[in-house]
């Protein structure tokens, strides 16, 4: 399928309901002329029903360990609450939004990252709900739960399951959303551009650490795999009003 756009909707952004309306018009109006791939996290929401139900969060080198009350929660949200939310809004935008997790159809087939408990790592991706989805006219918004060989759901990195998702595509596009203006500097500058051949030393002098690490290596791999164009950007700004950081092979 040609001329797909996948997006990254970043669960940070949930967190700020202007930004998230600013998002979805956008969207919406540009969906009338580009094929696009909407898939979301939700970190804060996770945390939120975390701490209402009184389940502690583990982490593993600054990772969350994902145990099994922990992965039925993150379920519930990420497939439930963000995803029938962005679903609905798009909806209410009069685009004909279909909201699915990376479960259904089989989209993301993972082995599991032992170490992070129930995590998945996708090694199969299966894009043909998604394409038989548009090809009916349909947006799809896709939660970043998958599934192991046994049908377990698995928790997905966000950013990692949008780039295996647009690297099977062969994605003109990858936009990664979130809620800073790209990848800062030491000053907390924007950097205008990043070569991959830079990220490996980004994270190595802790410019880059925490959630941005995935992004930027998930935006390396996209690169390497022949997405044409790869971005990180302030979602608080827009997608129209592009403020972030562009990721090049050279
Ligand atoms: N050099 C850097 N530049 C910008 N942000 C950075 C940098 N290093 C670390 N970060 C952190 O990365 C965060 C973005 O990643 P985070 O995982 O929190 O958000 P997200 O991926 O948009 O949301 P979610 O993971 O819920 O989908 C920023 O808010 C910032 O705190
Ligand atoms: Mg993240």
């Amino acid at each position: 399928m040609k001329n797909i756009t996948v997006i990254k909707f970043g669960g940070s952004l949930t967190k700020n309901k202007e930004a998230q309306k600013k998002f979805i018009q956008e969207l919406a109006q540009i969906s009338q002329k580009q094929k696009i791939v909407l898939v979301h996290g939700g970190g804060p929401e996770i945390n939120k029903f975390l701490n209402r139900l009184n389940i502690e969060s583990k982490f593993v080198n600054g990772l969350r360990y994902t145990d099994e009350q922990t992965l039925e929660v993150v379920e519930m949200v990420l497939s439930g609450k963000v995803n029938k939310m962005l679903t609905a809004e798009l909806i209410a935008c009069g685009i004909k939004a279909v909201g699915i997790s990376a479960k259904d159809g089989s989209i993301a087939v993972c082995d599991v990252k032992k170490e992070l408990g129930f995590v998945g790592e996708p090694t199969k991706i299966n894009i043909s709900l998604i394409e038989n989805l548009i090809n009916g006219g349909f947006f799809p918004v896709i939660s970043s739960v998958g599934i192991d060989k046994t049908a377990h759901a698995l928790n997905i990195n966000a950013d990692t399951l949008a780039t295996n998702i647009a690297i099977e595509f062969k994605a003109d596009k990858l936009i990664f959303l979130t809620d800073v203006a790209g990848v800062l500097d030491k000053n907390k500058n924007t950097i205008k551009e990043i070569k991959i051949t830079e990220v490996d030393d980004l994270i190595k002098s802790e410019i880059i650490t925490g959630g941005m690490i995935p992004k930027i290596n998930s935006c390396k791999q996209a690169v390497l795999k022949g997405v044409k164009e790869v971005y990180i950007i302030d979602g608080v700004s827009g997608i129209k009003q592009f403020n972030g950081t562009v990721i090049k092979k050279q």
